[in-house]
């Protein structure tokens, strides 16, 4: 295949623009199908159409043809679908980690020939059906799935009077035996239940701690009441009491003050990580603490007998003598901010306590009595105890799952079609049915300020949580099993919209064991990033109600798959032996995979991968992988945004951990080179690019630009095969060369190129340092650029990282809040520029008439002062300063760089104007 238009510079122009549309995608702008069920880390659509389109179009495509194509100047472009007729009819796609599909799915709206999606759990691969392969059926399909999906619903109604009568559900948590008191006291975390914003623009609070004022459409709490032997949960419900609908009010943690009246929250009475628990009864603190902590063996304790007594081994009633038990501490009617909640009743207790009695009765195949992975404890819930799947469910949510499981094989019999239509409409509503297991199970939580329940799966797996919801399938709630329908039907009215004439195969495959009857034209794909997701592991919380329904021949996913999953998670060697989960296996896997790929792709075709880490190691792993081992090279590199809904990104922190990095690879390094050539021809190529660039004013800095000049950097050295002078072998010389010469390649082009074309020389590694960071990430609002540690690798211009605690004791960083994140030190962005100067210590320690500059940086943020505060003394100022210091002139060859590159809204643009002479008039002194 000829150059791709993905290869080109022209095409990177558009990034900044696919990466906006990427980033509503992740937010306010999601595919309303991503409702339907919950996957991690979904790729953009339109990152997937614009690259996948990209890779099979020429170099010379128009681009303003490309844009239209793929409907980039759309709000949201994935909404709409890509004005495309036949151009990609003859060729062959494949994503071999398809997920939840969003890479095929676009390369079918592209309506490219043959669309080949596969993954290794049979999860996704149920998944991956219901997105690709059964929107073929169209609108007959969303009428059967609403038709089915309503008769389902039907025949839970006498159950769930019976179980729920008029309630939508309650909100429970864990009460523990007083080993002081022998009361039993409920554990609860907080006591609110809803403190809704009015408005939702409004920011929402990071810190807890944080005081919100303005206007709220709900507050409601819980408050315990004990008098005696008995304990009473009152409901305060602050729109009721003050009979309004908005309530204008000052909030923080435990208070509420609306017209200078108070209102106390208590506070939670534990906190696990703190190994903290206190008995509402008698106050005592409960002792022990981690993995011998009181509360920690009291729900253990449930756990046991809770099996035993479905084993019938023990009563009911020793059941509810363990030492710790689940508890109902509020009931709740209506939905959403129209939420009314009440005291729980005794009735309430004992219906609750009589589904334990009736779960003897269900059928025992469908109760999920599979293990949960014994060993991912920091994802997962077997530190409590809760070491079969059943155990994350009380009763009444085991015996109404038992109903919808019935229903929906029976179902299947009744429904009219082929066989893979039944199955088609059978997916779906299963589908539905894990949504609802995934908000309806004891690890959800009490979310007040936004959505009320938070769903099991928040987090990158699955943990143990207090105040749990649990709800009735058929309440009108976010998370019913009613609304699961719902999201299916309006998920379904999208996907068929993307219908096409492409053929889909859809596989159930370990890369490294995938077979194709014909090579591939290009590969798109997003494979899993080390330790970020154990994707077995976690999604065997949707697998074991899966099979019951879809039968696979797996009791679990961990047990078969984890030795194949391309993932990192130590603890897994502890189970499967041979260094399984290491770094190392993953990192052989991975290579395997890619070389496994060479197999599958054409010779002249394209491997496109997308890749979530910005850490070293990350691309180590991949190098080693692609080039190392599949003898792969580099044609092109671009940043894009993917950040994960679930992913809480410190922003302004760091070097854009939330921006995935898409390879372009093809095949055949050849020959050899060593590596000190290699360095000069890439920082030679590389540089001039850059000069050029900067010239044409096409290149506005930025960390993507980081990333393409990284490409470039790449595509020079990968496309030798052997790169001769490298310490040491295989992963060793892989490291080697990336810290040692990669990234201080990429460093050095982009200061050299920035230098050439101002004309003008930087040398010093802190300076380079500094002007990078100034360069590549945007100036915060307030204070000064953060980053983390990584940057001391990326950023460095010589070998190996810089020395970090050389840079501090240069005065170029100093270390923040923690030790993971590092300050520059610059003027602050939010001050008076003179002041924020002389708050600097370099220039306070000129003022104090010492002359003890460090580095070059330092002379410039002195300069930078007189510039503002005596711009007449300037010139004098400089010759002074020359006597004392060496760095001068790379002082002012730092003010040159900024004035040209700096954004505008930095605080040191104007003094480096005026210091550059572009001000003053210096400029001629300074040339001359
Ligand atoms: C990052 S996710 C892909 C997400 C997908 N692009 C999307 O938008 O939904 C990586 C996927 O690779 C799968 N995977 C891990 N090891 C695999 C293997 N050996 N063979 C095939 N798939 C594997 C995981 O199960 C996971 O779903
Ligand atoms: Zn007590």
């Amino acid at each position: 295949m000829e150059k791709r238009l993905i290869e080109s510079d022209k095409f990177s122009s558009l990034i900044p623009e696919i990466d906006k549309k990427a980033a509503k995608e992740k937010g306010p702008g999601r595919p309303v199908y991503w409702e339907m069920i919950f996957w991690w880390t979904r790729k953009p659509l339109i990152s997937a159409r614009a690259f996948t389109a990209a890779s099979l179009l020429p170099e010379d495509y128009p681009l303003d043809k490309f844009k239209r194509m793929i409907r980039l100047s759309e709000n949201l472009p994935h909404k709409y679908q890509p004005l495309v007729n036949d151009e990609f009819k003859n060729f062959t796609i494949l994503d071999p980690f398809a997920g939840f599909g969003s890479i095929p799915l676009e390369a079918k709206r592209l309506n490219v020939g043959k669309v080949i999606a596969s993954e290794l759990l049979p999860t996704a691969y149920v998944f991956l059906k219901a997105v690709l392969e059964y929107p073929k059926y169209g609108r007959k399909l969303i009428e059967d799935v609403k038709k089915y999906g309503q008769e389902l619903l039907k025949s839970l109604e006498d159950d769930v009077k019976e179980l729920y009568g008029e309630y939508s559900g309650f909100v429970g948590t864990w009460e523990v035996k007083c080993p002081h008191c022998g009361n039993y006291t409920p554990l609860v975390s907080q006591w609110w239940l809803l403190a809704l914003k009015g408005s939702e623009d409004e920011e929402e609070g990071e810190s807890e701690e944080e005081v919100k004022s303005g206007n709220f459409k709900r507050l409601v709490f819980m408050k315990p009441e004990v008098s005696g032997m008995r304990l009473r949960i009152e409901v305060i419900d602050l729109n009721k009491e003050l009979n309004k609908k908005t309530i204008s009010a000052k909030k923080t943690k435990d208070k509420i003050i609306v017209n200078g009246k108070e209102y106390r929250v208590p506070e939670g009475n534990v906190n696990a990580k703190k190994s903290y628990a206190k008995c509402l009864f008698c106050n005592t603190t409960f002792p022990g603490k981690g993995d011998k902590w009181y509360v920690r063996e009291a729900i253990k304790d449930w756990n046991e007998k809770y099996e035993k007594y479905l084993n019938g081994e023990i009563s009911l009633e020793e059941l509810q003598n363990a030492k710790a038990r689940p508890t109902l501490l509020v009931k709740f009617k209506g939905e959403g901010k129209d939420l009314e909640f009440s005291e729980v009743e005794d009735e309430d207790r004992e219906i609750f306590w009589r589904s334990f009695e009736k779960l003897r009765d269900i059928d025992i195949n469908h109760i999920p009595i599979e293990k949960v992975a014994e060993y991912a404890s920091r994802r997962t819930t077997v530190a409590w105890g809760m070491n079969k799947f059943y155990k994350l469910f009380n009763a009444r949510q085991l015996i109404m799952f038992s109903k919808i499981i019935t229903k929906l094989n029976e179902l299947r019999e009744k429904i009219e079609g082929d066989e893979e239509y039944k199955e088609a409409i059978i997916t779906y509503l299963t589908i539905a049915f894990l949504n609802h297991i995934r908000h309806n199970c004891m690890l959800s939580s009490v979310h007040p300020n936004r959505t009320f329940i938070a769903h099991a799966l928040t987090f990158r797996g699955f943990a143990f949580t207090w105040n749990w919801v649990e709800i009735s399938p058929l309440a009108d709630i976010i998370g019913s099993l009613t609304r699961s329908l719902d999201h299916i039907i309006e998920g379904l009215e999208y996907l068929i919209q993307t219908n096409s004439n492409s053929q889909v195969e859809i596989l159930n495959f370990d890369v490294n064991e995938l077979t194709l009857s014909n090579k591939v034209d290009v590969i798109v794909t997003d494979p899993p990033y080390a330790d970020d997701v154990p994707y077995p592991e976690v999604s065997d919380f949707y697998y074991v109600w899966l099979k019951r329904i879809i039968p696979f021949p797996y009791s679990t996913q961990w047990e078969e798959f984890v030795p194949k999953d391309i993932g990192v998670d130590e603890e897994r060697s502890k189970t499967f032996g041979d260094g399984v989960g290491s770094y190392e296996y993953f990192r052989n896997r991975l290579a395997q995979a890619f070389n496994k790929l060479t197999e599958i792709l054409k010779d002249d075709g394209l491997l496109i991968t997308f890749y979530n880490h910005t850490s070293p190691d990350a691309w180590i792993s991949l190098l080693y992988a692609g080039w190392y081992v599949s003898k792969f090279r580099i044609t092109a590199t671009h940043a894009i945004t993917t950040e994960d809904e679930t992913r809480i990104t410190a922003r302004n922190t760091t070097i854009s951990l939330d921006k995935s990095i898409v390879i372009v690879w093809r095949k055949k390094a050849e020959g050899a080179k060593h590596i000190q050539e290699v360095r000069k021809e890439a920082i030679s190529k590389v540089s001039d690019w850059v000069s050029t660039m900067l010239t044409k004013q096409k290149l506005k800095l930025s960390i993507d630009t980081y990333i393409e000049v990284l490409g470039k950097v790449l595509s020079v050295f990968t496309q030798y095969e052997k790169i001769l002078g490298l310490r040491g072998e295989g992963i060793n010389a892989v490291e080697d060369l990336v810290t040692n010469y990669v990234f201080p390649t990429t460093a050095q082009a982009i200061i050299e190129g920035l230098s050439k074309g101002i004309g003008v020389r930087i040398s010093d590694p802190y300076t380079v340092y500094y002007v990078l960071v100034k360069l590549l990430l945007p100036p915060p609002k307030k204070g000064v650029r953060k980053l983390d540690n990584n940057s001391l690798v990326f950023l460095n211009i010589s070998s190996g990282s810089l020395d970090f605690k050389d840079l501090q004791s240069k005065g170029v960083i100093s270390v923040a809040d923690s030790k993971d994140t590092i300050a520059l030190v610059e003027p602050e962005q939010d001050q008076d520029a003179i002041t924020a100067l002389e708050r600097l210590p370099e220039v306070k320690m000129v003022l104090q008439g010492k002359y003890d500059f460090s580095n070059p940086i330092q002379v410039f943020h002195y300069l930078e002062y007189v510039s503002l505060k005596y711009s007449d003394k300037l010139k004098d100022e400089i010759e002074k300063l020359r006597e004392r210091t060496r760095f001068v002139d790379e002082a002012l060859a730092i003010a040159k760089v900024f004035a040209k590159v700096l954004p505008d809204n930095d605080i040191e643009k104007e003094p480096s104007k005026r210091l550059s002479g572009e001000k003053v008039g210096i400029e001629r002194w300074l040339n001359g």
